[in-house]
Parts: C-alpha cells; sequence; structure tokens
C-alpha cells in the first residue's frame, strides 16, 4: 500500500466513524429494511444455504426479480445437502429466467464442495471461500460478514456509490476489512447495501429523507444548498 494511500483510508475510517456512520445507518436499517426471505437469524441452521443461493442469484439479478426465484428453489431444494445431490438439469431448471446460468452451475459445484469438505457449511476464510466456483472478491466478502459477523465491507454498485457520495471522491474497492467501527458487522454491510438501493439511489436520491445528510459531501456540495 503507498504512503498516501494509506494515509487517505485513515482519514476516511476516521471521518466516516467519528461522525457515527455505522450506528446512524443501522438506526434507519432496523426501522426501513425490506423483510426479504433469506434475511434469516444468523442463528438459523439455514443460514449457510439461504445466504449463499441469495449472493448468487443476486450477483447479476435484482432484489425484486430474485424474491420468487429464490422461494420456489428453496421450496423445491430446501437445504445445501439436497442442492448437492440433485442433478444439474433440476438445478438449471430452477434457475430458468434469472439468467448467467453459469451462476447455476457454479452454485451447484459449489455445493458439493461444501458438503465433502466443509461438512456443509461456509468456510470461514476469504482464501478459501475464494476458491470456491463462483466465489469472487464481493460475494466472499459479503457472506463472510451476513454469516459470521466479519468486518467486512461488500462493496457492490450500491454502496460504492453511497460512500463515494459521502466523501466526494471514489472510493478504492481493495481495501475492505475493518473500515468502519460496530459490532454489528453483517448488519451494517447489508445496511449499506440496502441504503443505496433504497435512499441514496442512482438517480433522484432521496436526500430530503436521509438521516445522514449532514455528513454528506454530495449533499452539502454547492450543487445541493
Ligand atoms: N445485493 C446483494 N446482496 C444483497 C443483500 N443481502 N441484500 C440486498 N441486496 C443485495
Amino acid at each position: 500500500m503507498n504512503v498516501s494511500f494509506a494515509f487517505f483510508i485513515i482519514l476516511f475510517v476516521m471521518h466516516v466513524n467519528n461522525k457515527n456512520l455505522p450506528k446512524k445507518i443501522l438506526s434507519w436499517y432496523d426501522n426501513n429494511k425490506r423483510s426479504l426471505p433469506w434475511r434469516i437469524s444468523k442463528k438459523s441452521k439455514k443460514i449457510h444455504y439461504f445466504r449463499v443461493l441469495s449472493e448468487f442469484m443476486l450477483q447479476q439479478t435484482q432484489v425484486r426479480t430474485v424474491i420468487p426465484y429464490f422461494n420456489n428453489f428453496t421450496k423445491k431444494i430446501p437445504n445445501l445437502k439436497t442442492l448437492s445431490r440433485s442433478n444439474e438439469k433440476t438445478v438449471l431448471r430452477l434457475w430458468e429466467g434469472l439468467g448467467y446460468y453459469r451462476r447455476a452451475k457454479n452454485l451447484h459445484r459449489t455445493s458439493k464442495i461444501l458438503i465433502k469438505k466443509y461438512k456443509g457449511r461456509i468456510p470461514n476464510s476469504f482464501m478459501e471461500l475464494k476458491e470456491l466456483p463462483g466465489i469472487g472478491d464481493y460475494t466472499a466478502n459479503v457472506l463472510l460478514a451476513l454469516i459470521y459477523n466479519q468486518p467486512r465491507v461488500a462493496f457492490d454498485g450500491n454502496v460504492k456509490r453511497v460512500l463515494s457520495r459521502l466523501l466526494n471522491t471514489n472510493i478504492d474497492t481493495k481495501f475492505t476489512s475493518n473500515l468502519f467501527k460496530t459490532k454489528r458487522n453483517g448488519d451494517f454491510a447489508e445496511a449499506l447495501m440496502e441504503f443505496g438501493a433504497l435512499i441514496c439511489k442512482p438517480q433522484d436520491p432521496k436526500c430530503y429523507e436521509c438521516k445522514i445528510k449532514e455528513m454528506c459531501k454530495y449533499y452539502t456540495s454547492e450543487s445541493k444548498i
């Protein structure tokens, strides 16, 4: 990491934590989050399967479109073991209409490895996760945050936009660990996505409803006040 970039990261972390970003976003999230079928308790036995399946589906598809596919898929294939024993044709049929069918094939291959090598659980290390078919940096980060509460930010388009607007700068997404101070790392990772999808939208962001506008460089820039 070069020195000026490291300095920027430190300033960034100090800036957003000092202003209580995690606390404010989490409080907004608690009151406004959508009830989605994969948002289940971390204590549930289904959490590993539900989170892997939903994150594969959400890789290239919007939440609204994924919901009925997720519900139908879990009705027909209720757990990871059943998925690992299903044949590929069945999996592809359930995926029909969602597109990007490589995701379904990779999910199926991943389920077999998870059952065989990890006793049906998602490994809790970034390196091991990245070795699984269909799991890149983003999905590895999001799964570690959502399942293991690890302090990771998953930079999808929504999250990049939220943080770029807040700081009025392009965010470097190479560094994803320990950027924010909170105990609720999983919720925070998901809250950032939700905030980007519902408030800090690409077009016509709802700045008038935004709970963090006073700390946002985009809002307080001359064009917005
Ligand atoms: N996009 C990717 N993962 C998501 C999640 N868990 N919730 C909402 N949107 C998402």
